[in-house]
């Protein structure tokens, strides 16, 4: 299939145009490399020995999607392209729509100039809220409480209503929970934050020594432990999650909604056990306030992909804290933007 990603040089987006290749998809990957690299994309080239061609490409100009539409003329559409940071998203929420739902809105426009009707969008399970029962099946009420989460759901409203419109347009919405890990090879991985906020980063950085010590925030919640159970996914099952929602979207028509997880809540502590495992390393852990809005149980109910896609999450915690320790061990820094790199 002659595959389109936007956003293909990003965390998930990179390991899914990989698995794409393997697979033996052709790619165009648009991206505008505002928070990764080019040099990811070589690297995707190298490990798939096959190439992945890039357009340099921003969501937010429409003309230049339409021309690249009218070019590569795809058969579908994976679309990574948007911004997900939850602060950013409070202090410029006008910003977050702008990149993820009027770039969304040129994306179709662009498809539809080109009749391509099939489209995998990278949601994420932020769209439900707090939980009124766990673990979330996809039909759990949506109710999105940060800017961020609201731009993915109206996104994901807005391709539900496309789907509606004509009847040979299919779209499926992926769901991610908390996606982690990196490529086994260590080629391929999360770019660090500068601050990091999410576990698995400030683990890796307290592990190479970066960080005093991981503040375990807030370790009196109801929850089994008293921290907070997420539910952790390795992004290179994410990838094949990808290729299963792909294939399937031959079949389907209308607008699909899957949750992407494991189905395991696993705790802070249960984490930082895996992680001290796989990296040999020791971390200093200090009890801290708990953050603003986190949650005590946070996992997916994943039947729904199962029995319709026939994917389920294959690798657990060990394998995810491996993949990151070693992404982290090779690039401490990640794959920095640089002109060279072009
Ligand atoms: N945690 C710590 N110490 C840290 C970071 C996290 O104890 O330094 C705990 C959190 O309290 C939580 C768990 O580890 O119980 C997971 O936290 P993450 O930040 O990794 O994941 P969350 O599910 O809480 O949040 C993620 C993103 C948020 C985003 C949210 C919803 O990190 O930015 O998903 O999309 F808001």
């Amino acid at each position: 299939m002659r595959c389109l990603v936007t956003g293909g040089a990003g965390f998930i987006g990179s390991h899914t145009v990989l698995a794409l290749l393997e697979s033996g998809h052709d790619v165009l990957v648009i991206d505008n490399f505002s928070t990764s690299s080019p040099d990811v994309l070589k690297r995707v080239t190298e490990l798939a020995g096959r190439i992945v061609h890039v357009a340099e490409r921003d969501m937010r100009d429409a003309d230049a999607l339409r021309n690249t539409f009218a070019r590569w003329s795809p058969d579908a559409v994976l679309h990574f392209a948007g911004l997900k940071s939850v602060s950013e998203s409070v202090e410029d929420p006008v910003h977050y729509y702008d990149v993820n739902l009027a770039g969304t809105v040129n994306l179709l426009k662009a498809m539809d100039s080109v009749a391509c009707h099939r489209l995998v969008f990278s949601s994420s399970a932020t769209v439900y809220g707090k939980p009124l029962y766990l673990p979330f099946d996809e039909a759990h009420p949506t109710n999105p409480v940060t800017p961020y989460a609201r731009s993915k759901l109206a996104v994901e409203n807005l391709l539900h209503d496309w789907t509606v419109a004509n009847s040979a347009r299919a779209v499926t919405a992926l769901r991610y929970f908390n996606p982690v890990g990196a490529h086994p090879s260590g080629r391929l991985g999360e770019n660090p934050t500068s601050v990091p906020h999410n576990l698995m980063q400030y683990m890796s950085q307290t592990a190479l020594g970066r960080r005093a010590f991981l503040p375990v925030l807030g370790d009196d919640y109801d929850a089994r432990d008293g921290t907070g159970e997420r539910d952790y996914i390795h992004v290179m099952d994410l990838a094949e999650a990808h290729l299963a929602a792909l294939g399937d979207l031959e079949l389907s028509v209308g607008f699909q909604i899957y949750n992407v997880g494991t189905g395991q809540g696993v705790t802070v502590p249960e984490m930082v056990t895996a992680f001290e495992a796989a990296s040999g390393v020791t971390i200093p852990l200090q009890d801290m306030p708990r953050r603003d809005g986190d949650l005590p149980g946070f996992y997916a109910n994943p039947d729904r992909a199962k029995n319709n896609l026939g994917w389920k999450a294959k690798r657990g915690i060990d394998a995810m804290c491996r993949d990151a320790w070693a992404w982290q061990v090779a690039s401490p820094d990640g794959l920095v933007h640089t002109e060279d790199a072009r």
